[in-house]
Protein backbone atom coordinates (compact mmCIF):
# COMPACT_ATOMS: atom_id res chain seq x y z
CA UNK A 1 0.00 0.00 0.00
CA UNK A 2 1.21 3.57 -0.94
CA UNK A 3 0.41 6.47 -2.14
CA UNK A 4 -2.97 8.75 -1.76
CA UNK A 5 -6.52 9.01 -3.28
CA UNK A 6 -8.47 11.95 -3.31
CA UNK A 7 -11.83 11.97 -3.97
CA UNK A 8 -14.00 15.46 -5.34
CA UNK A 9 -10.63 15.88 -7.05
CA UNK A 10 -11.84 18.65 -9.48
CA UNK A 11 -13.71 20.58 -6.72
CA UNK A 12 -12.56 24.03 -4.77
CA UNK A 13 -10.80 22.09 -2.16
CA UNK A 14 -9.85 19.08 -3.85
CA UNK A 15 -7.72 20.03 -6.99
CA UNK A 16 -5.69 22.21 -4.01
CA UNK A 17 -5.23 18.93 -1.79
CA UNK A 18 -4.27 17.45 -5.35
CA UNK A 19 -2.03 20.25 -6.55
CA UNK A 20 -0.19 20.05 -2.88
CA UNK A 21 0.42 16.48 -2.61
CA UNK A 22 1.97 17.01 -6.62
CA UNK A 23 4.64 19.57 -5.40
CA UNK A 24 5.49 17.37 -2.64
CA UNK A 25 6.19 14.73 -5.19
CA UNK A 26 3.38 12.09 -3.52
CA UNK A 27 1.91 9.67 -5.50
CA UNK A 28 -1.23 10.76 -5.91
CA UNK A 29 -4.33 9.05 -7.61
CA UNK A 30 -7.09 12.05 -8.21
CA UNK A 31 -10.84 11.22 -8.85
CA UNK A 32 -13.42 13.61 -10.02
CA UNK A 33 -17.02 12.87 -9.43
CA UNK A 34 -16.82 11.10 -13.31
CA UNK A 35 -14.19 8.53 -12.54
CA UNK A 36 -15.01 7.88 -9.16
CA UNK A 37 -18.94 8.06 -7.46
CA UNK A 38 -18.62 7.73 -3.73
CA UNK A 39 -21.71 6.52 -3.82
CA UNK A 40 -21.03 3.47 -5.97
CA UNK A 41 -19.62 0.82 -3.53
CA UNK A 42 -18.62 -1.37 -6.32
CA UNK A 43 -16.87 1.21 -8.07
CA UNK A 44 -15.34 2.10 -4.88
CA UNK A 45 -14.17 -1.18 -3.56
CA UNK A 46 -12.81 -1.64 -7.29
CA UNK A 47 -10.58 1.35 -7.03
CA UNK A 48 -9.37 1.13 -3.54
CA UNK A 49 -8.18 -2.44 -4.71
CA UNK A 50 -6.40 -0.96 -8.03
CA UNK A 51 -5.00 2.26 -5.87
CA UNK A 52 -3.97 0.57 -2.68
CA UNK A 53 -4.07 3.94 -1.12
CA UNK A 54 -2.50 4.26 2.46
CA UNK A 55 -4.59 7.63 2.49
CA UNK A 56 -8.01 8.22 1.39
CA UNK A 57 -8.95 12.62 1.48
CA UNK A 58 -12.42 12.96 0.71
CA UNK A 59 -13.20 15.90 -0.89
CA UNK A 60 -16.26 14.68 -2.76
CA UNK A 61 -19.85 16.83 -0.94
CA UNK A 62 -22.84 18.08 -1.49
CA UNK A 63 -22.09 21.32 -1.04
CA UNK A 64 -25.20 23.57 -2.48
CA UNK A 65 -26.85 24.40 1.41
CA UNK A 66 -29.60 26.00 -0.17
CA UNK A 67 -30.55 23.07 -2.42
CA UNK A 68 -30.16 20.45 0.31
CA UNK A 69 -33.35 21.92 2.20
CA UNK A 70 -35.33 20.44 -0.76
CA UNK A 71 -32.98 17.65 -1.45
CA UNK A 72 -31.69 16.43 1.27
CA UNK A 73 -32.15 12.79 0.31
CA UNK A 74 -29.65 13.25 -2.55
CA UNK A 75 -27.52 15.63 -0.17
CA UNK A 76 -27.72 12.64 2.22
CA UNK A 77 -26.68 10.05 -0.14
CA UNK A 78 -23.35 12.23 -1.04
CA UNK A 79 -22.37 13.91 2.29
CA UNK A 80 -23.38 10.23 4.59
CA UNK A 81 -23.83 7.56 2.70
CA UNK A 82 -20.94 7.81 0.29
CA UNK A 83 -18.22 8.45 3.30
CA UNK A 84 -19.85 5.34 4.97
CA UNK A 85 -18.50 3.82 1.76
CA UNK A 86 -15.61 5.04 1.61
CA UNK A 87 -15.12 4.37 5.97
CA UNK A 88 -16.10 0.42 5.03
CA UNK A 89 -13.60 0.19 2.48
CA UNK A 90 -11.19 2.00 4.42
CA UNK A 91 -11.16 -0.18 7.59
CA UNK A 92 -10.94 -3.46 5.29
CA UNK A 93 -8.05 -2.23 2.96
CA UNK A 94 -6.27 -0.49 6.14
CA UNK A 95 -6.00 2.95 4.88
CA UNK A 96 -6.15 6.21 6.94
CA UNK A 97 -9.38 8.19 5.78
CA UNK A 98 -9.48 12.20 6.12
CA UNK A 99 -13.02 13.14 5.20
CA UNK A 100 -13.61 17.11 5.49
CA UNK A 101 -16.92 18.12 7.19
CA UNK A 102 -18.23 21.62 8.27
CA UNK A 103 -19.04 24.07 11.36
CA UNK A 104 -22.77 23.80 9.96
CA UNK A 105 -23.01 20.51 12.00
CA UNK A 106 -23.19 23.27 14.88
CA UNK A 107 -26.01 25.44 15.62
CA UNK A 108 -24.33 28.16 14.68
CA UNK A 109 -25.56 30.99 17.64
CA UNK A 110 -23.11 30.09 20.20
CA UNK A 111 -21.45 33.07 22.45
CA UNK A 112 -18.24 31.44 22.16
CA UNK A 113 -16.38 28.89 19.26
CA UNK A 114 -17.35 25.54 19.07
CA UNK A 115 -14.66 22.96 19.89
CA UNK A 116 -13.83 19.52 18.64
CA UNK A 117 -15.90 18.21 21.67
CA UNK A 118 -19.13 20.22 21.20
CA UNK A 119 -22.07 17.85 20.00
CA UNK A 120 -23.04 18.52 16.72
CA UNK A 121 -26.79 19.95 16.82
CA UNK A 122 -27.45 21.39 12.78
CA UNK A 123 -29.93 23.49 12.13
CA UNK A 124 -29.86 22.50 8.25
CA UNK A 125 -30.56 20.21 5.91
CA UNK A 126 -26.82 20.21 4.96
CA UNK A 127 -25.69 20.31 8.39
CA UNK A 128 -27.85 17.15 9.17
CA UNK A 129 -26.59 15.25 6.27
CA UNK A 130 -22.58 16.32 7.56
CA UNK A 131 -23.29 15.78 10.69
CA UNK A 132 -24.26 11.90 9.31
CA UNK A 133 -21.41 11.48 7.32
CA UNK A 134 -18.82 12.58 9.98
CA UNK A 135 -20.85 9.76 12.41
CA UNK A 136 -20.29 7.38 9.42
CA UNK A 137 -16.73 7.40 9.28
CA UNK A 138 -16.38 7.34 12.41
CA UNK A 139 -18.13 4.37 13.36
CA UNK A 140 -16.42 2.76 10.39
CA UNK A 141 -13.75 1.25 12.01
CA UNK A 142 -11.21 3.37 9.45
CA UNK A 143 -8.46 5.14 11.06
CA UNK A 144 -10.82 8.25 10.50
CA UNK A 145 -10.02 12.03 10.85
CA UNK A 146 -13.07 14.02 10.34
CA UNK A 147 -11.73 18.12 9.81
CA UNK A 148 -14.59 20.40 10.17
CA UNK A 149 -13.88 23.72 8.12
CA UNK A 150 -15.89 26.85 7.12
CA UNK A 151 -15.97 29.81 4.69
CA UNK A 152 -13.88 28.12 2.14
CA UNK A 153 -12.00 30.34 -0.89
CA UNK A 154 -9.79 28.70 -3.68
CA UNK A 155 -8.89 29.35 -7.24
CA UNK A 156 -11.10 26.56 -8.41
CA UNK A 157 -15.35 26.85 -8.85
CA UNK A 158 -17.28 29.59 -7.71
CA UNK A 159 -17.15 30.87 -3.85
CA UNK A 160 -17.60 34.05 -2.04
CA UNK A 161 -14.66 36.31 -3.39
CA UNK A 162 -15.60 36.11 -7.01
CA UNK A 163 -18.66 36.42 -6.13
CA UNK A 164 -17.66 40.02 -4.51
CA UNK A 165 -15.33 40.56 -7.67
CA UNK A 166 -17.85 40.13 -10.07
CA UNK A 167 -20.66 41.97 -8.29
CA UNK A 168 -17.86 44.94 -7.86
CA UNK A 169 -17.46 45.09 -11.66
CA UNK A 170 -21.22 45.01 -12.41
CA UNK A 171 -22.66 47.03 -9.56
CA UNK A 172 -22.11 50.40 -8.20
CA UNK A 173 -22.66 49.19 -4.47
CA UNK A 174 -23.51 45.63 -3.01
CA UNK A 175 -25.07 45.01 0.53
CA UNK A 176 -23.56 42.40 2.40
CA UNK A 177 -24.52 40.97 5.75
CA UNK A 178 -22.64 42.14 8.42
CA UNK A 179 -24.18 39.59 11.04
CA UNK A 180 -22.80 36.02 10.34
CA UNK A 181 -19.39 35.96 11.43
CA UNK A 182 -16.76 33.47 10.40
CA UNK A 183 -13.05 32.35 9.38
CA UNK A 184 -12.24 33.00 5.30
CA UNK A 185 -10.21 29.86 4.71
CA UNK A 186 -8.06 29.39 1.69
CA UNK A 187 -8.65 26.05 0.15
CA UNK A 188 -4.15 25.87 -0.15
CA UNK A 189 -3.85 26.61 3.72
CA UNK A 190 -6.85 23.96 4.45
CA UNK A 191 -4.90 21.37 1.70
CA UNK A 192 -1.54 21.59 3.17
CA UNK A 193 -2.98 21.12 6.61
CA UNK A 194 -4.81 18.18 5.46
CA UNK A 195 -1.71 16.80 3.73
CA UNK A 196 0.19 17.59 7.28
CA UNK A 197 -2.85 15.36 9.08
CA UNK A 198 -2.47 12.55 6.68
CA UNK A 199 1.31 11.83 7.59
CA UNK A 200 1.26 12.96 11.37
CA UNK A 201 1.63 10.87 14.04
CA UNK A 202 -1.44 11.80 15.64
CA UNK A 203 -5.04 9.79 17.15
CA UNK A 204 -7.75 9.71 14.47
CA UNK A 205 -10.81 11.80 15.59
CA UNK A 206 -12.30 15.43 14.85
CA UNK A 207 -10.23 18.30 14.18
CA UNK A 208 -11.29 21.63 14.13
CA UNK A 209 -9.05 23.76 11.05
CA UNK A 210 -9.43 27.34 9.17
CA UNK A 211 -7.62 30.23 9.00
CA UNK A 212 -7.08 31.94 11.78
CA UNK A 213 -9.00 35.28 12.79
CA UNK A 214 -12.65 36.10 11.99
CA UNK A 215 -14.56 38.43 9.96
CA UNK A 216 -18.30 38.87 8.97
CA UNK A 217 -19.53 38.58 5.20
CA UNK A 218 -19.53 42.46 4.81
CA UNK A 219 -15.59 42.99 6.82
CA UNK A 220 -14.90 40.62 4.47
CA UNK A 221 -16.41 41.87 1.42
CA UNK A 222 -14.92 44.79 2.24
CA UNK A 223 -11.70 43.54 2.14
CA UNK A 224 -11.65 42.15 -1.21
CA UNK A 225 -12.69 44.96 -2.54
CA UNK A 226 -9.41 46.61 -1.02
CA UNK A 227 -7.93 44.15 -2.55
CA UNK A 228 -8.63 44.66 -5.80
CA UNK A 229 -8.15 48.43 -5.15
CA UNK A 230 -11.87 49.38 -4.97
CA UNK A 231 -13.29 51.61 -2.52
CA UNK A 232 -14.62 49.60 0.67
CA UNK A 233 -17.06 51.90 1.26
CA UNK A 234 -19.21 50.29 -2.32
CA UNK A 235 -19.81 48.19 0.06
CA UNK A 236 -22.90 48.11 2.39
CA UNK A 237 -23.92 46.55 5.60
CA UNK A 238 -27.18 44.91 5.93
CA UNK A 239 -28.77 42.29 7.84
CA UNK A 240 -29.84 38.42 7.41
CA UNK A 241 -33.45 39.53 8.14
CA UNK A 242 -33.24 41.55 4.91
CA UNK A 243 -31.23 38.80 2.89
CA UNK A 244 -33.13 35.41 3.51
CA UNK A 245 -31.99 32.13 2.32
CA UNK A 246 -33.64 28.44 2.45
CA UNK A 247 -31.18 27.38 4.97
CA UNK A 248 -30.53 29.22 7.95
CA UNK A 249 -26.49 30.47 8.17
CA UNK A 250 -24.43 29.90 11.29
CA UNK A 251 -24.69 33.51 12.91
CA UNK A 252 -21.76 33.29 15.18
CA UNK A 253 -19.65 30.83 17.35
CA UNK A 254 -17.48 29.57 14.47
CA UNK A 255 -14.74 27.09 15.12
CA UNK A 256 -12.26 26.81 17.93
CA UNK A 257 -9.77 23.62 18.05
CA UNK A 258 -9.40 22.29 21.64
CA UNK A 259 -5.85 20.73 20.16
CA UNK A 260 -4.34 24.02 19.22
CA UNK A 261 -0.90 24.88 20.61
CA UNK A 262 -0.85 21.14 21.67
CA UNK A 263 2.96 19.26 20.64
CA UNK A 264 0.88 16.50 19.14
CA UNK A 265 -1.40 18.99 16.48
CA UNK A 266 -0.53 19.43 13.05
CA UNK A 267 -2.78 22.18 13.51
CA UNK A 268 -0.74 23.68 16.18
CA UNK A 269 1.52 26.57 16.20
CA UNK A 270 0.91 28.05 12.60
CA UNK A 271 1.30 31.37 12.39
CA UNK A 272 -1.71 32.54 9.80
CA UNK A 273 -3.77 29.79 10.71
CA UNK A 274 -5.34 27.85 13.21
CA UNK A 275 -4.08 24.61 11.21
CA UNK A 276 -0.48 24.36 11.12
CA UNK A 277 0.17 24.04 7.35
CA UNK A 278 2.60 21.15 6.85
CA UNK A 279 4.85 20.08 4.68
CA UNK A 280 4.88 16.53 3.45
CA UNK A 281 7.67 13.95 2.71
CA UNK A 282 7.82 12.27 -0.27
CA UNK A 283 7.33 8.33 -0.81
CA UNK A 284 6.10 7.69 -3.91
CA UNK A 285 7.08 5.35 -6.38
CA UNK A 286 5.86 3.96 -9.60
CA UNK A 287 2.81 4.55 -10.99
CA UNK A 288 -0.39 3.09 -12.66
CA UNK A 289 -3.84 3.31 -14.26
CA UNK A 290 -5.85 6.09 -12.74
CA UNK A 291 -2.74 7.28 -10.65
CA UNK A 292 -1.17 11.07 -12.60
CA UNK A 293 1.29 12.57 -11.18
CA UNK A 294 1.31 16.01 -13.51
CA UNK A 295 -1.24 18.97 -12.51
CA UNK A 296 -4.69 17.60 -12.90
CA UNK A 297 -6.53 19.40 -15.97
CA UNK A 298 -7.47 23.09 -15.29
CA UNK A 299 -9.77 22.38 -18.22
CA UNK A 300 -11.57 19.55 -16.31
CA UNK A 301 -12.12 21.54 -13.54
CA UNK A 302 -15.39 24.02 -12.85
CA UNK A 303 -15.82 27.13 -14.07
CA UNK A 304 -15.12 29.83 -12.14
CA UNK A 305 -17.85 31.89 -13.08
CA UNK A 306 -19.71 33.48 -9.27
CA UNK A 307 -22.77 31.36 -7.93
CA UNK A 308 -24.76 33.84 -7.14
CA UNK A 309 -26.80 35.87 -9.71
CA UNK A 310 -25.33 39.11 -10.97
CA UNK A 311 -28.37 40.78 -10.78
CA UNK A 312 -28.04 40.48 -7.06
CA UNK A 313 -26.95 43.66 -5.12
CA UNK A 314 -26.82 41.80 -2.08
CA UNK A 315 -24.39 38.64 -1.57
CA UNK A 316 -24.48 36.70 1.70
CA UNK A 317 -22.09 33.67 1.51
CA UNK A 318 -22.32 32.04 -1.83
CA UNK A 319 -24.93 29.03 -1.94
CA UNK A 320 -21.71 26.58 -2.01
CA UNK A 321 -20.43 27.76 0.90
CA UNK A 322 -20.82 25.09 3.06
N1 LIG B 1 -17.15 25.58 0.37
C1 LIG B 1 -17.14 25.91 1.66
O1 LIG B 1 -17.21 27.09 2.03
C2 LIG B 1 -17.03 24.82 2.70
C3 LIG B 1 -17.09 25.19 4.05
C4 LIG B 1 -16.98 24.19 5.03
C5 LIG B 1 -16.80 22.88 4.66
N2 LIG B 1 -16.77 22.54 3.35
C6 LIG B 1 -16.56 21.14 3.00
O2 LIG B 1 -15.33 21.07 2.31
C7 LIG B 1 -15.37 19.98 1.38
C8 LIG B 1 -14.94 20.48 0.01
O3 LIG B 1 -15.83 21.52 -0.39
P1 LIG B 1 -15.60 22.35 -1.73
O4 LIG B 1 -15.86 23.77 -1.44
O5 LIG B 1 -14.30 21.95 -2.35
O6 LIG B 1 -16.79 21.78 -2.58
P2 LIG B 1 -16.96 21.68 -4.16
O7 LIG B 1 -16.09 22.67 -4.84
O8 LIG B 1 -18.42 21.69 -4.40
O9 LIG B 1 -16.36 20.24 -4.48
C9 LIG B 1 -17.06 19.06 -4.17
C10 LIG B 1 -16.76 18.09 -5.28
O10 LIG B 1 -17.42 16.85 -4.97
C11 LIG B 1 -17.92 16.34 -6.19
N3 LIG B 1 -18.96 15.35 -5.95
C12 LIG B 1 -20.27 15.57 -5.71
N4 LIG B 1 -20.91 14.38 -5.58
C13 LIG B 1 -19.97 13.42 -5.73
C14 LIG B 1 -20.01 12.00 -5.71
N5 LIG B 1 -21.15 11.31 -5.50
N6 LIG B 1 -18.86 11.30 -5.91
C15 LIG B 1 -17.71 11.97 -6.13
N7 LIG B 1 -17.60 13.31 -6.18
C16 LIG B 1 -18.73 14.03 -5.96
C17 LIG B 1 -18.41 17.54 -6.93
O11 LIG B 1 -18.57 17.25 -8.29
P3 LIG B 1 -19.70 18.06 -9.14
O12 LIG B 1 -19.32 19.49 -9.06
O13 LIG B 1 -19.56 17.45 -10.50
O14 LIG B 1 -21.00 17.76 -8.47
C18 LIG B 1 -17.28 18.55 -6.64
O15 LIG B 1 -16.26 18.45 -7.60
C19 LIG B 1 -16.79 19.42 1.46
O16 LIG B 1 -16.80 18.32 2.34
C20 LIG B 1 -17.60 20.55 2.08
O17 LIG B 1 -18.72 20.05 2.79
C21 LIG B 1 -16.87 23.48 2.36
Amino acid sequence: MSGWLVTGAAGQLGSDVVDVLHAYGEEVAAYDRKSLDITDRVMVRATMRMVEPSIVVNCAAYTAVDDAEANEDSALEINAHGPAILGEESARTGARLIHVSTDYVFAGDAETPYDEKTRPAPRTAYGRTKAAGEQAVLTSGADAYVVRTAWLYGQVGGNFVKTIAHLAQTRETVSVVDDQIGAPTWTLHLARALVALGIADVAPGIWHCTNAGEASWYVFARAIFAELGLDPARVLSTTSDEFIRPAPRPGSGGTSSSRAGTASSPCAASKSSRCRAGRASSSSTGSSVGRSRGPTSRASRRGSAPSSSPGSRRAGPSSTCG
